[in-house]
Parts: C-alpha cells; structure tokens; sequence
C-alpha cells in the first residue's frame, strides 16, 4: 500500500495548485491526477451533479489502486465529499477542513472571509465548518466567479484583475476581516492581486498549501509514507483541450510530461 499512488481529482485545471504544492512537500510519491475537463466548471452546477461526477471521478482513482484520494476541488469537497467520504474504503483529504484550521489559527480579531465558487458558497461547508470549530468567529462568505476565467486565461495581475478584485472584495475593508482564506482552486494565482486589495492586515489562507499539510499527516498516521527520492506523475483527462498543457503548465508551476484520456 506505501508505495501505491496518491490520487488527486478537480473539476478539471485549478487542481494543479494541489498539485504543485503537493509535489513540492511531497517529492518521494507518485500521484494520479485526474481532471474533470469534459465537464468543468463545477461551480455553477447543482449539488447532485457535482455529487454525481465527483463520485466517478474518485471511483476511476480507485480502479487505479490509489492509497490515498485528495479531493483537490473545493466546489467537490464542499458538496460531495461529505457523503462519499462514508462509500470509501481508502483515506480521503479534502480542502476545505485544512483551509477552516488554517483560518481559525491566524484570525486575531475572529472575523473571516471566505471566498469560492457559487456552489462552494451556497454549501455552507467553510461557513458551518469555521462556526463548528470556532463559535466565536464572524464568517463573511461571498462568491467571486470572475476570478476562474481569469485564472486560466492568465489576467491574473493586470488592470482588468484590479477591478474584478476591487468590485468583489472592497465591501470586506469595511467588515473589518482580518483573514481570507481562498477557498478555491484558480484564486492562489490571483493571490498578488487580491492581497494587494486586501491589505498588508489581511492573512490570505491558501487552501492549496493547507491542503497539502494535511496529507502529509495522513500519510504519516496511517504509516503511508512512500519511501522513495522520487515518485511519478501521471495526468488524466476527461477532455484534452489544445490549451490545457498551456494552461496546467503555468497553474503546475512546472512541465506536465505525459497527458491521457480516461476513457468512458
Ligand atoms: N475547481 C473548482 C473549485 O475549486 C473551480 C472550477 C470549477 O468551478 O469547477 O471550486
């Protein structure tokens, strides 16, 4: 089991900030990722969908005999894991709870924003979450859409990606928040922008980073740690756009060697 791979699925691109971050902490295990790109975005479709399609997408990492699945997706772990985290016999990760302890730990004045996708804002999930572990903190949640085209079509510091960040974010200045956690996959790109929007006052909790904490706890609870200098990483995808190793290669941080089409 220590050496099998550790599995990783998005709705389709975001997830490779995951990625990046979990092959910077964890440079010895091999990883599948899969991404929904048939089918993306996510964020805008109903809870049963997105139950629906996140449940194939983790049973196709199970077939690939995974020891581990990062639900990579915060729209998939806000509406999803919840109920398929009982169906799994392996360990599953999501983003959300790291992005909530995470939050929780960095706010001083117990006021947090949170912002996602429609559907990872209308779950609750980080609201009810912070709330749980913390009854005391103000949770301010809001929806920022713009912010996934722009990821991907790289206006992720310009004049345009100024405005969308002002537009969406200014009314937070004025609710005093002290911590933001990004609580989607595109937004770590939009980090520049957004803290300069923000302010130097404001902590911006990456869930990516978090996320990647936390699996490596996991791994080392169960005693799942790969003991190797370096693993392999293979991508699948429902969908092989002519753009997307453009696109992946600049959200991976580095080069996506080999791409292939999950089948079915
Ligand atoms: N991966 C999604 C998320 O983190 C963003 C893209 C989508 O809407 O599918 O919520």
């Amino acid at each position: 089991m220590k050496d099998g791979a550790i599995g990783v699925f998005d709705s389709g691109i975001g997830g490779l900030t995951v990625m990046k971050e979990l092959l910077r902490l964890l440079p010895g295990e091999s990883f599948v990722y899969f991404g929904d790109t048939a089918r993306v975005p996510y964020g805008n479709k109903s809870a049963e969908t997105v139950l629906k399609f996140s449940r194939e997408a983790i049973y196709f990492l199970m077939q690939k005999g995974v020891k581990l699945v990062v639900v990579a997706c915060n729209t998939a772990s806000a509406e999803a894991l919840p109920a398929l985290e009982k169906e799994m016999t392996i360990p599953v990760v999501g983003v959300i709870e790291p992005g909530i302890r995470a939050a929780v730990t960095a706010t001083k004045k117990a006021r947090v924003g949170v912002i996602g996708t429609l559907g990872t804002i209308r779950s609750g999930a980080y609201q009810n979450g912070i709330k749980q572990l913390a009854p005391d903190v103000e949770v301010f949640a809001r929806a920022c859409p713009l912010f996934v085209p722009l990821a991907e079509e790289g206006w992720v510091d310009g004049e345009v990606a100024g405005l969308v960040a002002t537009r969406y974010l200014s009314e937070y200045r004025q609710e005093g928040i002290d911590t933001l956690v990004l609580g989607c996959t595109h937004y770590p790109l939009l980090h520049g922008v957004i803290g300069r929007v923000m302010g130097n006052d404001v902590t911006l909790v990456d869930s990516a980073v978090e996320t990647a904490k936390r699996v490596a706890e996991v791994l080392s609870e169960k005693q799942l740690h790969r003991e190797e200098e370096e693993g392999n990483f293979s991508v699948y995808l429902s969908d092989i756009s002519p753009t997307f190793k453009q696109v992946g290669e600049r959200f991976l941080g580095r080069e996506i060697p080999v791409i292939h089409l999950r089948n079915g």
